[in-house]
């Protein structure tokens, strides 16, 4: 497909379209507390979820609205059979800029290098602990091997920017900052300290056990020293920082200071729902229309329209409620499954 010479997609708080999330499974093969604490879980009907080819050209309506960066997401992306064949698909879209992976790594030593061939850009892993016992705790799994193999596997394959994201859970991790930064100096990748969000899936959240910016700052400024923001934020979610001796870090505020005025993404789910916030109540519904054979201009049309109407400022709201505590109770998650995060794809 050639490059669209078209504008992007901008809302009604004159945000652009530019980034998408796209959720290739929702399954996932950890539990981790803060996204899947409960014992069972509804399924999307697997006749529901968008084939390659359907979420090919579904890729091509949103990169003709004007998206330029797609992060492929899940649940767990890398239990989807055959993603580097995904990959290599969506490499044939010349116009995407960024085309990255958010994973937890389990599958990782084994399909580093294909995705790496298939031309996948950038990885990002999920981390949350480096002590093999308080890592199964959290994740009901006794995966940290594998996950480091993982880890390394994709700095063997030539992955050069990868990324590490830990949500920082007060009085759980909050003691291993400096340990995964220094983790993440070994392995070449940038940390990016998450706090623990009020998301769909995060039943058991509450206020007291979030690690804020502020606190995450004020630990690492005692071991450490001053501490210096750098670079501008833009429209990524993690703000920068460095330390003098020059380690580079993230952190995401998403709870303590939200960061919606300058929010360009949305997220379709592995059934082809298309949301436009995280905390979205409804979706849209791009399966049935890819499935009724619209060709990708009709679609990006479609999209279109739907963005230019987009108010959503989903964080900033929850920031402002008066008594905040998890936002959907497990009841409404079964009913439901697209409010989970591991289907809306983080
Ligand atoms: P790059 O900056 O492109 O590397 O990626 P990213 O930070 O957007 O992607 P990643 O999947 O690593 O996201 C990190 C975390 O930021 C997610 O897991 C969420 O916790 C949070 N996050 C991502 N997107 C949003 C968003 O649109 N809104 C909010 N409130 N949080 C988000
Ligand atoms: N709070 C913050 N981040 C979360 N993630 C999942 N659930 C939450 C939550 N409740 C993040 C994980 C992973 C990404 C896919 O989503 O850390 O990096
Ligand atoms: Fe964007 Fe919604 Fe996240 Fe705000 S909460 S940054 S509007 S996705």
């Amino acid at each position: 497909m050639k490059a669209p010479a078209t504008r992007p997609a901008i809302d009604q708080l004159a945000r652009p379209l530019n980034s998408l999330r796209v959720s290739v499974i929702d399954r996932c093969d950890l539990r981790c507390s803060y996204c899947m604490p409960e014992e069972h879980y509804t399924w999307l009907p697997q006749e529901d979820v968008l084939s390659f080819a359907e979420i090919g050209t579904l890729v091509d309506a949103f990169v003709l609205a004007g998206v330029r960066k797609v992060r492929l997401t899940g649940g767990e992306p890398l239990l989807r059979r055959g993603l580097p064949e995904l990959v290599a698909r969506l490499r044939e879209q010349s116009v995407i800029e960024d085309l990255a992976l958010t994973t937890n790594a389990t599958h990782l030593a084994q399909l580093a290098g294909p995705l790496r061939q298939a031309g996948l850009d950038r990885v990002t892993v999920s981390l949350d602990s480096l002590q093999p016992e308080r890592f199964k705790r959290l994740v009901r799994r006794d995966a940290l091997p594998q996950v480091l193999e993982g880890i390394r596997a994709a700095g063997a394959a030539g992955f050069t920017s990868l990324k590490i994201n830990t949500v920082v859970m007060q009085g759980f991790n909050d003691d291993e900052l400096e340990a995964l930064l220094e983790f993440g100096h070994q392995v070449g990748g940038e940390v990016r300290f998450i706090e623990y969000m009020d998301v769909g899936g995060a039943t058991l959240w509450s206020m007291d056990k979030v690690c804020a910016k502020a606190q995450i700052l004020a630990r690492l400024e005692e071991c450490y020293g001053p501490i210096v923001p750098c670079g501008p934020q833009g429209a990524a979610p993690a703000e920068r920082f460095r330390l003098q001796d020059g380690t580079c870090f993230g952190i995401i505020a998403s709870v303590t200071e939200p960061f919606c005025r300058a929010c360009d993404r949305s997220r379709l789910t592995a059934d082809g729902q298309w949301y436009l916030c995280l905390y979205a109540q409804e979706g849209m519904d791009l399966r049935r229309l890819v499935r009724a054979g619209h060709p990708a201009e009709e679609l990006a049309a479609f999209i279109r329209q739907g963005w230019e109407a987009r108010t959503d400022r989903g964080a900033e709201e929850r920031a402002a409620a008066p008594h905040r505590g998890a936002l959907y109770q497990v009841e409404d998650l079964r009913q439901n499954p697209h409010r989970e995060m591991h289907t809306r794809g983080g």
